[in-house]
């Protein structure tokens, strides 16, 4: 605790006892007397405001605001008016920069004839309670959302099954009625049909059909992927899953896909890889999306992409690598490739759902997904499950931007 040499004070410095009371209490206390000088500061406060020690001797506007005046919503005003406690919640600032929030709770001190000679002042840091109440807010806006997405999904569902139903019945009408339609032509000359003479619209009709049945397809794969954003429910991740038996099935899915855009695709299966607590239908559509993405950012067939598993002893993690040599992602785009919707690639029809439902089917599991990546660089994605289905503290993604000097390729095993 320190104090101002002020006469009139020194039952204070007499007392190192309540002195030592006042700086054991992880809270600030300070005593400021009417014109707003401090007299006295415990030392949580001077950890506070280190820049400013010693605060005794200084305008609390000064010391505690970088302010040359009093503060607008300054609570010490109104309880020296009118003697009665007050609070504020004030900015937390330290250097010049804001760095969070402190509650300020006034008490006046009174002298013996009841007028207000000063207050006492009770400071808590509150940013961290902040916030929590804002990841709760956030969480609850979430949800709500979710709710949203999830009743909009089905509503589009619906309709849209009549459509993918339908459409291929209609197509199948059109053929059937196509050469019956081309005879009634030669005999009786064009017609028209929706406006447009029939000798023109006929030889668009499968192509009409066709972008009706694909954006049905698209349609459904943007809901399905919708839906599985917005679960609300964690998943169930009771099996024990082989990533090793994962990829091999997700190979057999996606080998068109790859054959299409690389003719230089490596896997490699680490033995004896323990078993993983999941589900292993999601970890099939998170290595699905992680190597669509890697397949889609090639420049050419002769580019590379590697999937690998392995178990890092250190980290206790059983590790899927997905590395490619394509065009790699710049720093600004890295930390936001998450986030639903967020595309590049909406020209060549990307959604932006892809790793938005991937990070978080590896948040249910427990696991972490990071992604190491620079442009021209290639990118990393490694995706860890912990078999001992350790809860995991903190961020489930991570993202690397590589520097210059880094290569675009991943640790070895
Ligand atoms: N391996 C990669 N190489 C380069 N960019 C990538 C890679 N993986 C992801 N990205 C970037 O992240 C963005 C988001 O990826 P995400 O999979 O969520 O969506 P998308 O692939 O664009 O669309 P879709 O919903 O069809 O998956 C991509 O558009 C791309 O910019
Ligand atoms: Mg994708």
């Amino acid at each position: 605790m320190t104090f101002q040499n002020k006469p009139g004070q020194d039952f204070i410095r007499q007392a190192p006892f309540l002195a030592h009371i006042l700086d054991s209490i992880q809270a600030g206390i300070n005593i400021l007397d009417r014109e707003m000088n401090i007299l006295a500061a415990n030392s949580w406060l001077d950890r506070m405001y280190p820049y400013k020690v010693p605060l005794a001797g200084k305008k609390c506007y000064q010391a505690f605001q970088d302010r040359a005046s009093v503060c607008p919503w300054c609570p010490v005003v109104r309880t020296l008016e009118n003697g009665q406690p007050d609070s504020a919640m004030v900015p937390y600032i330290l250097g010049g920069q804001p760095r969070g929030t402190l509650e300020i709770s006034v008490y006046p001190m009174l002298d013996s004839s009841g007028n207000v000679e000063g207050v006492i002042e009770y400071f808590q840091d509150i940013t961290e309670k902040i916030r929590d109440k804002e990841k709760l807010m956030q969480a609850s806006k979430m949800a709500s959302l979710g709710t949203l997405v999830a009743g909009v999904a089905h509503e589009i569902n619906n309709p849209n099954n009549f459509i993918m139903l339908n459409a291929p019945l209609l197509q199948e009408a059109w053929e059937d009625a196509r050469p019956i339609l081309e005879q009634h032509a030669r005999d009786h000359g064009d017609f028209k049909l929706a406006g447009l003479p029939f000798s023109r619209i006929s030889g668009q009709m499968s192509n009409l059909f066709a972008g009706i049945i694909d954006g049905s397809k698209r349609i459904k794969h943007i809901v399905n992927d919708l839906k599985d954003f917005a679960r609300q429910s964690p998943i169930n991740t009771g099996q024990n899953v082989d990533m090793n038996q994962v990829i091999v099935k997700t190979l057999n899915l996606t080998q068109k896909l790859i054959n299409k855009h690389t003719d230089n695709f490596q896997v490699y299966y680490a033995e004896n890889l323990p078993l993983v607590g999941g589900d292993s239908q999601k970890l099939e559509q998170v290595i699905i999306n992680l190597i669509l993405n890697a397949c889609q950012s090639l420049n050419g067939k002769d580019r590379q992409v590697l999937v690998r598993s392995f178990y890092n002893q250190e980290k206790q993690a059983v590790i899927v690598e997905v590395v490619d040599q394509g065009e790699g992602i710049s720093a600004e785009n890295l930390p936001r490739i998450t986030d639903p919707f967020f595309s590049t690639r909406r020209k060549t029809g990307g959604t932006g759902l892809g790793l938005a439902v991937t990070s978080s089917i590896v948040k249910d599991h427990g696991g972490i997904l990071e992604f190491a990546s620079g442009p021209g660089k290639g990118t990393t994605a490694k995706l860890y499950l912990f078999p001992s289905q350790k809860k995991l503290e903190g961020s489930h993604i991570r993202t690397i931007a590589y520097s210059d000097q880094v290569p675009g390729h991943g640790e070895k095993p």
